[in-house]
């Protein structure tokens, strides 16, 4: 029997992935932390659907959770109902999201009829499999983070949010819970077997180290007071039992099935029923990647997975916990009143572009197990070395040479003619002949990275391909050689050879950046004639072909081609001014 073989493998029938992003609570407008979060995720997204090509079956969805308690309190402080709280920070969620040009396919709100339906049959589907009963609980119970805690935890952080370190309350209630500790063994080996992939791994190890502190009941249900301060309706109600109002968590989790419960969407989750490759959990089986903080790993790694193994539903494969964004070394808080705000943000853009404001964020935010400080100071360093500095000179210096020595246009050579620099003869020889190996290997460099959620150093590759162009260029020197090419056709060759290679590196380069950059990176490629996308004009429109193809070096089909018009223009990002004071809101 043929091996199995991973579906990057078969162009012709990539794997559907799923991407998410918490679901964020509308009691206040966004800040950088949500941005970012869906930052990673559309980057994820955007390096699937170059990854995959024309076929890509990529689904990213985010969007707001809404019947939170704390959303109920905000709305009274502000005088408003809270439906129309929650309206007007929805829309700034959408607002801001836009904004950041997010590309995402939908934006799930959980005051929608159609989460609230599909949630509560998911909730009646639990407890038909007797997962969820009724009982009493007492309980430490979180206010700023809506949760409970167990009795270790609470006495670990002395009574106080191990978030916000605001205290903690003894609550009782008789509730619906779910049996989690049933699942114990299961989660254990699931995560140890990286059938669910905990990352970074340092969240894995958190994770199975508090599972073995032992697992409690999760409650599922809170009893609908008379003095209630949300409005009737208000939630999604305990299917059977209408005095119950569903815990807002697990109704929250449940998005995650309950945006995608369409007969085309339904197979971007994975069902245990296998068979038919087109199928749910077939050959094709879809790839769900939940992305969110390390403050809601425990919901997203074990609590969701385990409600889904007790539906008898495969769980998600990737749980990705990033770290925090922190001002000054302090977690941003409300309290602390210090959240980089999405007006700064959109300083930042209006002066460097919205695309450096990603690059920034991408390279240089809390992908990893590190939080990471917003510094103007370094914001400026990165964005003149990789890209006022990096890509962008390197484009402008090469497409403003193929205009002066060639006229604007991609010149032909005689493959045949080697490139012999008096200087760094050596180099340019090694560099010629064995650049097909590289972006092989780069590409599948960047589908790993992609793959483990690496996007960071998936797209430093192409900072990696533009500092070689750079090295290549100064040991070749294009620009000494133009002055002797008059009447020799050799060293003419050598010239258009040298910008050929140049300049197609750079295309590729700008490939592996896109996922960050994709404003900047469609502009170039309009400038440069480079035929990516299935609409030239709309950077949203769809690879030609998946990025291996895409990425072949000078082989004729999305490589430069002799007589490709190479238009040059202003700088794709201008030099910044160390001193210059930080853009204000
Ligand atoms: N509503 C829940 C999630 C339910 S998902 C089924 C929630 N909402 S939230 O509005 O508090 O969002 C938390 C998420 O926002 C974090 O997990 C993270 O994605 C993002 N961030 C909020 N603050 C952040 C930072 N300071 N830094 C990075 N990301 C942060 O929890």
């Amino acid at each position: 029997m043929p091996e199995p073989t991973d579906s990057t493998d078969q162009p012709d029938m990539p794997r559907p992935r799923y991407f998410t992003t918490p679901i964020y609570y509308v009691n206040d407008r966004p800040h950088i932390g949500h941005c970012y979060t869906t930052l990673v995720a559309d980057v994820a997204a955007r390096a699937a659907r170059l990854i995959d090509g024309p076929k890509a079956d990529v689904f990213f969805l985010t969007g707001t959770d809404e019947h939170a308690e704390k959303v109920v309190t905000s709305a009274a402080e502000h005088g408003m109902p809270p439906i129309e709280w929650a309206d007007l920070n929805a829309q700034r969620f959408k607002d801001a999201f836009a904004f950041m040009g997010f590309s995402h396919d939908d934006f799930i709100r959980t005051t929608e009829d159609r989460h609230k339906t599909r949630a509560a049959a998911l909730i009646a589907d639990l407890m038909d499999k007797g997962a969820i009963e009724l009982g009493d609980y007492e309980g430490w119970y979180d206010p700023s983070q809506e949760e409970y805690l167990t009795e270790t935890v609470a006495k670990e952080n002395d009574f106080k949010s191990p978030v916000t370190g605001r205290p903690l309350e003894k609550r009782t209630e008789q509730n619906y819970f779910f049996d989690l500790p049933a699942h114990e063994d299961w989660l254990r080996a699931q995560i140890e077997s990286d059938a669910i992939r905990i990352l970074p791994e340092a969240r894995k190890n958190e994770v199975l180290g508090r599972i073995k502190q032992g697992l409690n009941r999760v409650p599922v249900s809170r009893r609908i007071k008379d003095d209630d301060p949300a409005p009737e309706g208000w939630g999604v109600t305990m299917p059977g039992d209408p005095e119950h109002r569903v815990y807002v968590w697990i109704e929250a989790l449940c998005n995650y099935i309950t945006a995608i419960d369409t007969p085309e969407r339904a197979h971007y989750w994975p069902n245990s029923s296998g068979g038919d490759p087109l199928q749910p959990g077939g050959a094709g089986q879809s790839q769900v990647t939940h992305f969110m903080a390390k403050d809601i790993i425990w919901f997203h790694a074990v609590i969701w997975p385990a409600m889904l193994h007790a539906m008898g539903r495969p769980a998600p494969s990737t749980v990705y916990a990033h770290a925090y964004w922190i001002a000054e070394g302090q977690k941003m808080s409300k309290s602390l009143g210090n959240f980089i705000e999405i007006d700064q943000l959109r300083a930042y853009a209006d002066k460097f572009s919205l695309d450096a404001v990603r690059w920034y964020l991408m390279t240089q935010g809390p992908l990893g197990a590190t939080d990471s400080d917003f510094a103007h100071s370094r914001f400026v360093e990165v964005y003149n070395a990789d890209l006022a500095n990096g890509i962008g000179n390197s484009t402008s210096r090469v497409s403003n040479m193929i205009d002066k020595y060639f006229g604007g246009r991609v010149a032909n050579f005689d493959p045949s003619v080697p490139v012999e620099i008096e200087t760094e003869h050596a180099f340019v020889e090694v560099e010629l002949t064995n650049h097909p190996t590289h972006f092989a290997q780069w590409v599948r460099e960047s589908v790993e990275g992609c793959d483990n959620c690496n996007l960071a150093s998936s797209l430093r590759l192409g900072i990696t391909i533009v500092e070689r162009v750079d090295q290549f260029i100064s040991d070749t020197r294009p620009f000494s050689i133009a002055k002797k090419r008059e009447g020799d056709a050799r060293i003419e060759s050598q010239l258009a050879m040298i910008l050929f290679y140049s300049a197609e590196m750079l295309r590729i380069a700008s490939l592996f950046l896109y996922p960050a950059m994709p404003e900047k990176m469609a502009d170039l490629w309009r400038r440069w004639n480079c035929d990516h996308l299935n609409d030239p004009a709309d950077h949203n429109s769809g690879f030609k072909a998946p990025l291996a193809e895409l990425a072949q070096f000078g082989d004729g089909g999305y490589s430069l081609k002799p007589g490709q018009k190479i238009t040059k223009g202003d700088a794709l990002f201008m030099r910044a001014d160390p001193k210059e004071d930080p853009p204000s809101a």
